[in-house]
């Protein structure tokens, strides 16, 4: 840092995050390097975690301590071991992001039982290996943050998202529990519910969404897709508040504040969003 440079409250803090070598979660990796934290990223494949420490190291603080291990958060022997490898090379943590998941859509009578079950597994099991896998240090040092990554359609789901929206759903239930808990620990538990954002995961999503789905998406006054700067500026606005929940977009306020203190209206506004793109779409058909 130079001398006329303030620093951030980031520096030297030692951050961990889950599904840290795409989207999001890089986006997370790369604003906390240039804001000099030491990171250490994980996820299943390594050479994009290669790549990813390469850009860290560019953007990130001369002495910054920015690795990666492999993990699959689904395995919970594999994340005690990949956590013990961070906390040995970040000397502890401070900030642990649990980012990593995955979404599959399709309507509940065409979805695979199998495919329901490993939505559980990475994006809510993945969630709950990874914070129990920090959670001795984090009573130890009687300190830190820990943010879960959840999903808006955790607050309201619809057409198609039937096994994900599930998986996203049981994080916020675990998030408000492990809020308590670690309340009395001084730990800061937060949710945070990311709005429609361009990421390779959206990509892979939206290769097999079912036409219905995509249809009720793009005409939908209460979706839009955001950057990854978009999100992540949010995040890094939010994370020093008091708030539990956190979300990205005007978008998403409106929605929470609908289905919170409206929910029939809600139900009625995605029932007519729904109508309304069959109609579009058989009218397509026809033409
Ligand atoms: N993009 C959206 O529109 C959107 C909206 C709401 C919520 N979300 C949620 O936000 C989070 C980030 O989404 P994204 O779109 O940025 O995802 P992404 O672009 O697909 O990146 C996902 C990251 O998670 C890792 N990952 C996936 N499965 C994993 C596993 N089993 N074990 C360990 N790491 C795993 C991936 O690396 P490997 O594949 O190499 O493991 C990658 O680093 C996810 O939880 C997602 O469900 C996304």
């Amino acid at each position: 840092m130079t001398a006329n440079k303030r620093p951030s409250k980031y520096e030297s803090k030692k951050v961990f995050i889950s599904g840290g070598s795409a989207g999001m979660g890089k986006g997370f990796a790369l604003a906390f390097a240039k804001l000099g934290a030491d990171v250490i990223v994980s996820a299943r494949g390594k050479k994009a975690l290669e790549r990813t420490v390469r850009e860290l190291r560019a953007v990130g603080a001369p002495n910054a301590k920015l690795d990666f291990v492999v993990t699959d958060v689904s395995d919970s022997r594999e994340v005690k071991n990949a956590a013990k490898k961070a906390l040995k090379i970040l000397g502890g943590l401070d900030l642990l992001i649990c980012n990593s998941g995955y979404a599959k859509t399709g309507t509940v009578i065409e979805t695979e039982e199998s495919d329901f079950r490993s939505l559980m597994d990475v994006n809510y099991f993945g969630h709950v290996n990874v914070v129990k896998a920090f959670q001795e240090h984090f009573i130890s040092q009687g300190s830190g943050e820990i943010v879960l990554l959840s999903s808006m359609l955790a607050t309201f789901s619809i057409y198609g998202y039937g096994a994900y929206a599930a998986s996203k759903f049981a994080i916020t239930g675990f998030a408000q529990s492990l809020r308590q808990e670690m309340m009395m620990h001084n730990v800061r538990v937060k949710l945070f519910l990311p709005p429609t954002t361009d990421t390779p995961g959206l990509e892979k999503e939206n290769l097999d969404k079912p036409a219905l789905s995509k249809e009720v998406e793009m005409g939908s006054s209460l979706n839009a897709t955001h950057s990854v700067d978009t999100v992540v500026r949010a995040f890094l606005k939010w994370l020093p508040k008091r708030s539990f929940v956190g979300y990205a977009s005007w978008d998403s306020w409106l929605q929470y504040f609908v289905v919170r203190h409206f929910p029939e209206l809600a139900l009625l506004i995605a029932d007519g969003e729904l109508k309304s793109a069959k109609k579009r779409l058989d009218k397509r058909a026809k033409a």
